[in-house]
């Protein structure tokens, strides 16, 4: 199996990720994608859902965003797919790589605020509000599910129920192609003030369990660290500190 280029994949924040060379390089591109594309042509873009006006990524963000370009980026031709990605910006940087973007997102206002950009900017990207968490399996007609070459899904699935997370992350295994990575960030600690956050290590390890059932394996080194720090990253919950997780899976190729 591939290594990606960070020297722990599978962990919970620290600042010092930040500045491992391939993150540096990845956040300095990402910001200046932020001034250029958005900032400087003012257009808004969304992070947590809340679509405005922005000069600047937050360094959480930026962790989640800048590490995920550096595990599972996508070059000219690739498919993404990001699952809660409306209005955001990793779903536009990808699609300025030539890659063909797919995002959904239940949230059509922050869908059409993409397909708008996308339209102007002459992006590959399509949206679309599906519910893949939900009880019955419906993709939107047309996307290439089982050959997705990489799939992102940011700071989300702490938003759904256990068991809609469940359905959707054995759905996006299967929609994953042979060599395609996966990367995932969520609200992780005892205190995490999300809806359905990963609390312990025996939820996390459940998760992991239920994708590597779906055929996805850890990428290398394995092991999940948890850094330890637990921070007011959600300033609505001043009494809540956690942590932010990653975990960075891959679909082994197939041997014939
Ligand atoms: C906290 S925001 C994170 C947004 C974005 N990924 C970011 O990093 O800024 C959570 C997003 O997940 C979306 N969401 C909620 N349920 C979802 C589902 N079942 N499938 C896909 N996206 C979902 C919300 O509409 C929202 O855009």
């Amino acid at each position: 199996m591939a290594r990606v280029d960070l020297r722990t994949p599978n962990k919970t924040h620290d600042w010092r990720d930040l500045e491992e060379p391939a993150v540096v390089q990845a956040r300095r591109s990402l910001t200046r994608f932020l001034l250029c594309g958005f900032t400087f042509r003012a257009t808004p873009v969304a992070i947590n859902g809340v679509l405005r006006f922005r000069w600047r990524i937050r360094p959480l963000k930026l962790w989640e965003y800048a590490r995920g370009w550096v595990a599972a980026p996508v070059t000219a031709g690739q498919k993404l797919l990001d699952v809660g990605g409306g209005g955001t910006l990793p779903p536009c940087f990808a699609a300025t790589q030539g890659a063909e973007v797919f995002v959904l997102d239940p949230d059509t206002q922050l869908n059409q605020a993409t397909d708008r950009l996308a339209h102007a900017r002459g992006w590959a990207i399509t949206t679309s509000a599906a519910d893949l968490a939900a009880e019955q399996e419906a993709w939107p007609v047309g996307w290439p599910v089982g050959a997705f070459d990489a799939i992102h899904s940011y700071c989300v699935v702490e938003h759904i129920p256990y068991a809609g997370q469940e359905r959707l992350l054995k759905r996006l295994a299967h929609a994953l192609g042979p060599g395609g990575r996966m990367v995932l960030t969520f609200e992780y600690g005892e205190q995490a003030p999300g809806e359905a956050p990963w609390r312990d290590r025996e939820r996390l390890d459940r998760m992991v369990e239920l994708m590597m059932e779906a055929g996805l394996q850890l990428v290398e080194p394995t092991d999940f660290e948890d850094a330890g720090h637990r921070e007011v990253l959600d300033r609505r919950y001043p009494e809540a500190p956690f942590a932010f997780g990653m975990l960075v899976l891959e679909k082994p190729l197939r041997v014939s």
